[in-house]
């Protein structure tokens, strides 16, 4: 390939790999917003597990002791990640539903996530013996773990 031919075939590619570029610039969320972000999906990831669960415990659904066994196994994994996502520098971000009063209640709110962690990695292990009575007893243990903070520091419901 001539040195003529290869810089006119770079050219466009650069022009295009800048103008990508100062886009991508434009768009880049602030850690914050990424951190916001991360949050939202570890509960989506979270709730789209539990939700199946609780219908199985409410009897709406028939019990399934290997699913459900599996999505508390998925819950006790994503619980422990949650913490990472409350960095004080999303404080004050127009799209949270965190109430301004969990920064005054910092250790109050950390108890109830530590207790949110606890109650489902408790599910898991219940969960894996197959006891359904005991597994059903436990999700509610976990469910209230959850309404206990959504109560006080959840903007809506
Ligand atoms: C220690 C407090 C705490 C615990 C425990 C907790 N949550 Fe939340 N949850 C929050 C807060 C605060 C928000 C709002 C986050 C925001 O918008 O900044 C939230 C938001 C959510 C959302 C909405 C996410 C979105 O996209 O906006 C879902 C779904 C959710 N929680 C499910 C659960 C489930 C299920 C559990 C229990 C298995 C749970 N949460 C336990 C505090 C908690």
């Amino acid at each position: 390939m001539s040195s003529s031919r290869a810089i006119r075939l770079a050219l466009p590619l650069f022009l295009v790999a800048a103008t990508l570029s100062t886009t991508a610039v434009a768009q880049q969320p602030t850690k914050a917003e990424q951190m916001l972000k991360y949050r939202k999906a570890l509960y989506t990831a979270m709730a789209w597990n539990f939700g199946p669960m609780g219908a199985m415990a409410q009897g709406k659904m028939p019990y399934n002791a290997a699913d459900f066994a599996l999505r508390a196994q998925r819950v006790a994994e994503i619980a422990p990640m949650l913490a990472e996502s409350f960095g004080p520098e999303t404080k004050g971000l127009p799209n949270s539903e965190l109430k301004p009063e969990a920064w005054d209640n910092r250790a109050d709110f950390d108890a109830k996530m530590k207790d949110l962690v606890d109650r489902s990695a408790a599910l898991a292990q219940v969960a894996k013996s197959g006891d359904e009575a005991k597994a059903k007893a436990a999700f509610f243990d976990t469910a209230n773990a959850c309404k206990a903070c959504h109560d006080k520091y959840k903007k809506k419901d």
